[in-house]
């Protein structure tokens, strides 16, 4: 076998087998195939796709290039959340303890930003003294104890997505269906949980800008999980504004303290009782998704949730008296407010610059070298909707450096689009597959 009749074998619409994906697989990540020949592949792929028998061969090939996990330890049905990626998502942060709190043990491994935010590990190490690294004992032991635990994803599992996501990056290869799929489903497949909930994001700021594309990716990540004997559901929602009115660290830590206690916005509030709701399901801890989404509900109005998030974080070292005090979050020392330009209703935010203008205010990382602002961040005072006066406050960006901050208050601007006449946000569940 070798790389170049592979290249050329999908360059010309040919189905790659079996072997020859595990061929390509194998010898990239152990560096025997050189990024050239690599990314011509990937061009390949992106351009003539794969069929579901090829992606499930390129998932399970890059879930077998590391460890896999073994939770046996862990008593009760293991479900493990994923969302594609959006401005403002601090689900995992509001559902984990919810599907704790109704039963469901929560063991999972997160990723750091790929994008223009944090992930949900940059997110937890906001909080002061929570570790995101444990041994695989110590976090086994606390899921058993208190129900939840979340650690960062180790290098061991699935390098070879490592490798290969960091070539599409910086090679116009990210937006494709079978490659997008692969990514995500060999590192759900490698962490060891039994069912998988998937949040497949769709809208400006999303990597499926379409409602069609959202379904394909959607409906490929439930066959190729289901393939797998992972009882998979994905769920399509909204990501044309960011997601809740917080984006950035610690502040996305602090509106997620606030949904748990029942007081977050709506958006975020419906998105967690729904996703919290099919994970209790998934769990086999209740007969339908909806008795799933009325024992989430539940678990925010009698406050089981968020006694799960204190036992959660106390147990991983963090400081639980941030619930009541957010004092003890790092702080900013700029804050730069951006106003309206005139009277009228909030037509649009653009997920996407909102990202872009939330990076550029420390919050995320340009290269993965650079250090984040924990305290740095945007918060929303209007959303989709709104009714607006001319110079009334549209959105706050905090931060630890001044230039930094100003320059994303002119992003921040650019995201916001103002009619005349008022608009109603975007259904946010559109779908659920599986
Ligand atoms: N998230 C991933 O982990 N991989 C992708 O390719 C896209 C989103």
């Amino acid at each position: 076998m070798n790389m170049n009749d592979i290249i050329i074998k999908k360059r010309d619409g040919g189905v790659l087998s079996k072997e020859e994906i595990q061929y390509f697989v194998t010898g990239y990540t152990k560096g025997e195939i050189p990024d050239y020949q690599a990314s011509a592949l990937l061009m390949a792929i992106y351009f003539k796709g794969m069929d579901k028998e090829e992606t499930y061969a390129l998932t399970t090939a890059m879930r077998d290039s590391g460890d896999i996990v073994d939770l046996s330890a862990i008593k009760g049905v293991k479900v493990d959340k994923h969302s594609t990626g959006g401005v403002g998502d601090k689900t995992t942060l509001i559902v984990g303890p919810m599907a704790a709190a109704c039963g469901v043990p929560i063991a999972k491994m997160s990723g750091r930003g790929l994008g223009f935010t944090g992930g949900t590990v940059d997110k937890m190490e906001s909080i002061p003294g929570f570790k995101t690294t444990l041994e695989e004992q110590e976090f086994m032991d606390l899921v058993n104890k208190n129900g939840i635990s979340v650690i960062g994803q180790t290098g061991s599992i699935a390098p070879a997505d490592k490798k290969i996501y960091a070539l599409r990056d910086v090679t116009g290869t990210v937006e494709n269906l079978s490659l997008i799929t692969s990514s995500v489903m060999s590192k759900k497949l490698a962490s060891g949980s039994d069912a998988i909930v998937l949040d497949v994001k769709c809208g400006d700021g999303a990597f499926m800008e379409n409602l069609e594309e959202a379904r394909q990716l959607g409906q490929l990540m439930v066959e190729i999980g289901n393939s797998d004997g992972k009882r998979t559901i994905a769920v399509i929602t909204d990501m044309d504004q960011p997601l809740g009115r917080a984006v950035g660290n610690s502040l996305e830590v602090i509106e997620a303290i606030e949904t748990l206690k029942g007081n977050g916005p709506a958006d975020i509030t419906r998105l967690s009782e729904t996703l919290a709701g099919i994970m209790v399901y998934a769990g086999g801890k209740a007969d339908s998704p909806e008795q799933g989404h009325e024992m989430a509900k539940e678990s925010l109005r009698n406050g089981s949730a968020l006694e799960k998030m204190r036992l959660f974080i106390q147990g991983q070292g963090g400081d639980p008296a941030i619930l009541e005090d957010t004092t003890l979050f790092p702080q900013h020392t700029f804050a730069v407010e951006v106003t309206s330009p005139s009277d009228g209703f909030i037509e649009k935010i653009r997920a996407r610059q909102v990202g872009v203008a939330s990076q550029h205010a420390g919050a995320g990382r340009a290269t993965k070298d650079d250090v984040i602002d924990m305290a740095a961040g945007i918060y929303l005072n209007k959303k989709v909707g709104d009714a607006v006066l001319e110079g009334e406050l549209l959105a706050t960006v905090y931060g630890n450096d001044e230039a930094k901050a100003a320059a994303a208050a002119k992003d921040l601007e650019a995201a916001y689009e103002i009619s005349d006449t008022k608009t109603e946000p975007r259904p946010l569940i559109k779908e659920i597959i599986g």
